[in-house]
């Protein structure tokens, strides 16, 4: 299968939490500076042309759960995908199977990251929303019709796109049901030496939603690295 290769990069609690007040301690803040680093900063690790984030991730951090402005009425886009900015430096590629969120503008910023933004659409998605993607010069591929086709998405990502390694960058239903589905290559994650004991936090890896099985997934370690803050930093090969 001709996909890019895929590195799920996350920051965590000790009790493996993506989110809560746990990043607001200074061991927290310090875990988010490194988590960042090997990504995003001056000198990356993995080099990466791309991340992948869920709707609830992107609603969190950019979208804000504002509704899409549609026109119901406008005439039949073209069929298939939209390619607004082939081989972008960076892509931010959210899974909106749907069509549901409420974009703005064609880049995002993150950090002192700038990226072109592309949505991962199915069949569910409408003509409407559609319209509305193409008139911000959004990129959009279409893959699956009822559910997601992940191998389709995968390799569209890399052939009209040029993304050769893809971050899978939460939270924890896509990063679960891309493990379960075996598009993931390597586990990188980031635990600061933190946590809050929330119950109402996701995890690293969730079966909410239906969207995979709870089947066991074993990891082989590839690296430990104590960082900043009591951090540490893990790699792992995922066992096929
Ligand atoms: N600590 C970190 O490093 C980190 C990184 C990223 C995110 N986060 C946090 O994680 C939280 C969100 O995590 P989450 O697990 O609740 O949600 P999520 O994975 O961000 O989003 C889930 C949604 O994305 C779509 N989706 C995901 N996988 C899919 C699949 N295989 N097929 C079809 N659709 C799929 C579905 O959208 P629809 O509902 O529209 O169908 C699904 O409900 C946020 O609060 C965010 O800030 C933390």
């Amino acid at each position: 299968m001709d996909r890019p290769y895929i590195f799920c990069h996350m920051m965590t609690s000790v009790d493996g939490k993506i989110m809560g007040s746990y990043m607001e301690t200074p061991e927290g803040n310090a875990a988010g500076d490194v988590f960042y680093n090997i990504a995003f900063g001056s000198n990356p690790h993995y080099k990466h042309q791309g991340w992948l984030s869920g709707r609830v991730t992107t609603d969190d951090n950019f979208t804000l759960y504002r509704k899409p402005v549609l026109d119901e009425n406008v005439p039949l886009v073209r069929s298939g995908d939209f390619v607004a900015l082939p081989n972008a430096p960076m892509y931010y590629v959210s899974v909106d199977p749907s069509g549901k969120l409420g974009w703005e503008s064609n880049t995002l910023t993150y950090g002192d990251t700038t990226a072109h933004v592309l949505e991962v659409l199915t069949g569910k998605a409408s003509n409407a929303y559609k319209a509305f993607l193409r008139k911000l010069g959004i990129s959009y591929i279409i893959a699956g019709e009822d559910s997601l086709d992940y191998a389709l998405a995968m390799e569209k990502l890399k052939t009209l796109f040029g993304i050769e390694t893809l971050m899978l960058g939460g939270g924890g239903v896509l990063n679960w049901s891309f493990i379960q589905a075996g598009m993931c290559d390597e586990l990188s994650v980031v635990i600061a030496a933190a946590a809050d004991g929330s119950s109402e936090t996701p995890a690293l890896f969730e079966t909410r939603g239906g969207m995979a099985t709870n089947k066991a997934v074993g990891f082989t370690l590839k690296s430990a690295e104590v960082k900043d803050g009591g951090s540490v930093w893990l790699r792992y090969r995922i066992n096929k």
